[in-house]
C-alpha cells in the first residue's frame, strides 16, 4: 500500500516509524465515507464507541475516555528548541537530543498489535497559499475519525502533496501496545507516561500516551498553534488562539472580528452567537484558531485552519448556543458526555430539566441529586463546521477575511470592565500581554485559580513568549495604523458580591459587538480613561435588558488602587522575560501607571 506513495520523504519517514513502533498493520487513510464507517463499526465492536440513536443523532457516536485522560496536560507538554531561552520561561523545555532519546525508548514497539493509520491532512482550505499540510501517524482509530471532522483529510491531500511537497510530521501513539491475543480496552492510553513534544526547529511533533483532544488531534494545538506560531514568527504572519466572527449591522454592512479567550472562556459561544439585537447578524468563520497575514492592501486577513469544532459540551443549550447544538445534531462524535436511555447525549446545562435517568461519563447509572456530574466538565463534541447554521459564506475563502477588530478576554470575577478599547496597536499588544483568567477544566490543573495567560496563548506558544510579544509589535509595523484592526478587551465574567455573573452574556454579548462595530466605523461614543476608551454613558445598547443601575456601574467601574496593584503584578510577571521583554511593552506599562497616577 505504501508503495503507492509518491512522496519519497513521506515514504521514508513512515518506514522509519514502522520500524520503531512495530505496528501489526499500516493503513493509509483516504478519508472516504466507507473508511469512516468501517472504523466506527470497529470501535463500536471494541467498546470505544457507542452508536447513538440514528433517529435522534444520525451518524453520531459517544466515546467515554479513561478517567485519567480527560484534558490537555500542560505539565507534560514540551517545547524542545535547541536553546532553552528560545522556549522561554513559560514553556517546559528539554534538550532535543535528550528528549529524542527518551521518546525513542517510549515509542519502541509501542504500536504492537495495533494498526498504524497514516492521516494526510490540510490545515486551511486545500491549496490555499496560507494552508499547510501535515501527516499524522497514529495507532488510534478515534483520532482518525476526529481528524476527519476537524481537518480536510484524505486522498486529496496526498494528491496535493505530490512527489516533492512539504509536510509537518506528527507522530501519535496511545502508548499501550497489545500482547498477542490480548483484548483491547475501550480507551487505551498511558497517562503516567504522557509526553506531548514539539521540536520547533525541526517542525515535528511526537505525542505519546493520551488519546484526548489537543493531546492527540495533532493538527489542532500542536501544529496549528505551537509549531505554526514558530513558522509565523519566522515568516511574518500570525497563528493565534482566536475565533473569527462576521458581524453585519442592520444597514447590511459587514465586518469581521477575531477574539482570543483562554480555553473554555467563550470562543465557540461568541463565534456563533444568536443575536439578541434586531437587525444584527452574526456568522461564524472559526471558533478556536486563526492564521492571519497582512494582505497586499495592508489589511490583516484571517483564515480558520480547521474544518470542525471541538467544542465544550457543558453549558451548551438551545438558549445559550443553539447554533452549536445544531452543528452537532448529526455526524458528530461526543466524548465524556452522559448517555440517555433513548441513546442520545446529555450534559449539565443542556436542558432545564435533568433527565431522571442517565449513564454518566464513567459509564455508571446516574440519577439527579447526587454530587457527581453526569458529563465531565471538559466533555466535548466534535462536529463538522459546515453543519453550523450560521457558518459564514467566506469561511473557506483561501484569501481569508479582513479583520477590523481584535478582542481579548478572560474569566475575571473583578477588576476588568465589560469592554474597553486600546489607544493604538502597541497598547492593544499590551492588552494581549495582560490577559489573565481563572483556570477551567480544559487543562489538568487548579480550576478557578487566576493565572496569566497572555493572548490566551500560554499553553500554545511554541517559542519564547517575550519574542512573541515582540512579534506582535512588529506586525504593527507591517502596515499603516489606519489599516490595523482596533484592539479591545472584554470580560463577560464579572461577578457581584454574592457570586453571580452580572452580565447576562451569550446572545446578549452582541451588544458589546455592536459598540465595537461602531468604534471601528470611527464613531465616537467613547470616553477616554487611564486604561483605554470606555463606552460613554448610554453608548452601549442596554435597551430591554433591565440591568440595575448599580450593576451597570460595577461593569464599568475602574478602581484606581486595584489597577495600580494590577500594574505592579504585571511588572512582576513580565520581569521573568528579562532581556526578551520588548522595550515597547515596558513602555506601555510605564505609560499605564502614569495615566493611572494622574487619574
Ligand atoms: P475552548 O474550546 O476550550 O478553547 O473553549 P472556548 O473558548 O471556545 O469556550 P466555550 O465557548 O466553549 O465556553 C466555555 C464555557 O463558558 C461554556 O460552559 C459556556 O457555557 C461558558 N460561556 C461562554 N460564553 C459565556 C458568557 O457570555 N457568559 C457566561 N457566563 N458563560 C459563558
Ligand atoms: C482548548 O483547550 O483550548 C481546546 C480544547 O480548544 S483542546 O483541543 O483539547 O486543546
Ligand atoms: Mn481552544
Amino acid at each position: 500500500m505504501l508503495e503507492t506513495l509518491k512522496n519519497q520523504k513521506l515514504q521514508k519517514w513512515i518506514h522509519e516509524i514502522v520500524e520503531l513502533t512495530e505496528p501489526a498493520r499500516v493503513h493509509l487513510c483516504d478519508g472516504s465515507e466507507e473508511e469512516n464507517r468501517t472504523l466506527c463499526e470497529e470501535m463500536v465492536k471494541n467498546g470505544t464507541f457507542v452508536h447513538l440513536n440514528e433517529a435522534k443523532r444520525a451518524g453520531s457516536f459517544l466515546a467515554l475516555s479513561n478517567p485519567d485522560d480527560v484534558a490537555r496536560v500542560e505539565g507534560r507538554t514540551f517545547i524542545c528548541s535547541e536553546k532553552e531561552i528560545d522556549a522561554g520561561p513559560t514553556n517546559n523545555w528539554r534538550a532535543p537530543k535528550e528528549m529524542q532519546d527518551e521518546l525513542n525508548t517510549l515509542f519502541k514497539g509501542c504500536m504492537r498489535g495495533r494498526t498504524l493509520y497514516v492521516i494526510p491532512f490540510s490545515m486551511g482550505p486545500l491549496g490555499s497559499d496560507i494552508a499547510h499540510i501535515g501527516i499524522e501517524l497514529t495507532d488510534s482509530p478515534y483520532v482518525v475519525c476526529n481528524m476527519r471532522i476537524m481537518t480536510r483529510m484524505g486522498q486529496a491531500v496526498l494528491d496535493l502533496l505530490g512527489d516533492e511537497g512539504e509536510f509537518i510530521p506528527c507522530l501519535h501513539s496511545v502508548g499501550r501496545p497489545l500482547k498477542v491475543g490480548e483484548k483491547d480496552v475501550p480507551w487505551p492510553c498511558n497517562p503516567k507516561q504522557t509526553h506531548i513534544v514539539h521540536f520547533p526547529e525541526k517542525r515535528s511533533i511526537w505525542s505519546f500516551g493520551s488519546g484526548y483532544g489537543g493531546n492527540a488531534l495533532l493538527g489542532k494545538k500542536c501544529f496549528a498553534l505551537r509549531i505554526a506560531s514558530v513558522m509565523a514568527r519566522d515568516e511574518g504572519w500570525m497563528a493565534e488562539h482566536m475565533l473569527i466572527v462576521g458581524v453585519t449591522n442592520p444597514e447590511g454592512k459587514k465586518k469581521y472580528f477575531a477574539a482570543a479567550f483562554p480555553s473554555a472562556c467563550g470562543k465557540t459561544n461568541l463565534a456563533m452567537l444568536q443575536s439578541q439585537l434586531p437587525g444584527w447578524k452574526i456568522e461564524c468563520v472559526g471558533d478556536d484558531i486563526a492564521w492571519m497575514k497582512v494582505g497586499k492592501d495592508g489589511r490583516l486577513y484571517a483564515i480558520n485552519p480547521e474544518a470542525g469544532f471541538f467544542g465544550v459540551a457543558p453549558g451548551t443549550s438551545a438558549k445559550s448556543n443553539p447554533n452549536a447544538l445544531a452543528s452537532c445534531s448529526k455526524n458528530s462524535i461526543f466524548t465524556n458526555v452522559a448517555l440517555t436511555p433513548e441513546g442520545d447525549v446529555w450534559w449539565e446545562g443542556m436542558t432545564k430539566e435533568t433527565p431522571p435517568q442517565l449513564t454518566d461519563w464513567h459509564g455508571n447509572p446516574w440519577t439527579p441529586g447526587g454530587d457527581v456530574r453526569a458529563a465531565h466538565p471538559n466533555s466535548r463534541f466534535t462536529a463538522p463546521a459546515n453543519q453550523c447554521p450560521v457558518i459564514d459564506s467566506a469561511w473557506e475563502d483561501p484569501a481569508g477575511v479582513p479583520i477590523s477588530a481584535i478582542i481579548f478576554g478572560g474569566r475575571r470575577g473583578s477588576l476588568i470592565p465589560l469592554v474597553y478599547e486600546a489607544f493604538d496597536w502597541n497598547h492593544g499588544t499590551y492588552l494581549g500581554c495582560s490577559v489573565s483568567s481563572e483556570m477551567t477544566a480544559a487543562a489538568a490543573g487548579q480550576i478557578g485559580k487566576l493565572r496569566h495567560d497572555p493572548f490566551a496563548m500560554l499553553p500554545f506558544c511554541g517559542y519564547n513568549m517575550g519574542d512573541y510579544f515582540n512579534h506582535w509589535l512588529s506586525i504593527g509595523k507591517q502596515t499603516t495604523p489606519d489599516k490595523l484592526p482596533k484592539v479591545f478587551s472584554v470580560n463577560w465574567f464579572r461577578k457581584s458580591p454574592d457570586g453571580k455573573f452580572i452580565w447576562p452574556g451569550f446572545g446578549e454579548n452582541v451588544r458589546v459587538l455592536k459598540w465595537i462595530f461602531e468604534r471601528t466605523e470611527g464613531e465616537e461614543h467613547a470616553e477616554k480613561t487611564p486604561i483605554g476608551y470606555l463606552p460613554e454613558q448610554g453608548a452601549l445598547d442596554l435597551d430591554g435588558l433591565h440591568l440595575p443601575q448599580e450593576d451597570v456601574h460595577t461593569l464599568f467601574q475602574i478602581d484606581q488602587t486595584a489597577w495600580l496593584g494590577e500594574v505592579q503584578e504585571m511588572r512582576d510577571y513580565l520581569s521573568q522575560f528579562a532581556e526578551r521583554l520588548p522595550q515597547g511593552i515596558s513602555d506601555q506599562l510605564d505609560q499605564l501607571e502614569k495615566r493611572l497616577k494622574n487619574g
